[in-house]
């Protein structure tokens, strides 16, 4: 399939604001959004926890891959995935394909916070919450790094703030064009 115009994905940690700063750039873009996440729980027609608790993590991530093969369309949009589609080469394969690719990242206190807000995140229903997240970031940072073609610090930003700031970046990549989205190299 050809692509016209290359999409946004948001990566990071559970906590980095991925869905809240993508709803931002769709506001200020008018780029269709999606989210890996609700894809997958509409597809089961029920929450995250419940899919890991009645099916699994596993067919949790089958069906992140699959919302990922059949988001690829020929537009440009906003990407919200879940904090764990770096895992699976299949996943960083497609993304790298059609998009850019931007971390959102904080200090790992301020991820922490921001993660446990809501009883949501299966990953987090353990013993020590704060040691099974401070163990997950250190394996996947790396990751985010590896693929991302840049990275916006939100420790101290707004979601709106950070959009900006991506947005600019993304201007400062592709200074002519009225998208602010670079066009993928050929
Ligand atoms: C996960 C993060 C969650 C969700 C699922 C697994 C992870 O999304 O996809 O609970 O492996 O980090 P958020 O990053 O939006 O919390």
């Amino acid at each position: 399939m050809k692509r016209v115009s290359r999409s946004i994905v948001l990566i990071g940690m559970m906590g980095a604001g991925k869905s809240s700063v993508g709803a931002c750039l769709h506001r200020r873009t008018g780029l269709g959004l999606l989210d890996t996440d609700e894809i997958v729980a509409s597809k089961f027609g029920m929450s995250i926890p419940e899919i890991f608790a009645e099916h699994s993590e596993k067919k949790f991530r089958e069906a992140e891959t699959k919302a990922l093969r059949s988001m690829q369309t020929e537009e440009g949009t906003i990407i919200a995935t879940g904090g764990g589609v770096v895992l699976h080469k299949e996943n960083i394969e497609i993304l790298r394909s059609q998009a850019v690719i931007v971390w959102l990242d904080a200090d790992e206190e301020t991820l922490f916070a921001r993660a446990s807000r809501k009883q949501s995140r299966p990953l987090l229903q353990t013993k020590n919450p704060r040691k099974t997240f401070s163990q997950i970031l250190g394996a996947r940072r790396p990751l985010y790094a590896n693929i991302a073609d840049f990275r916006v610090d939100t420790s101290v930003l707004t979601d709106e703030e950070a959009a900006v700031a991506i947005l600019a970046k993304l201007r400062r990549m592709n200074p002519k064009p009225k998208s602010p989205i670079p066009a993928k190299a050929s």
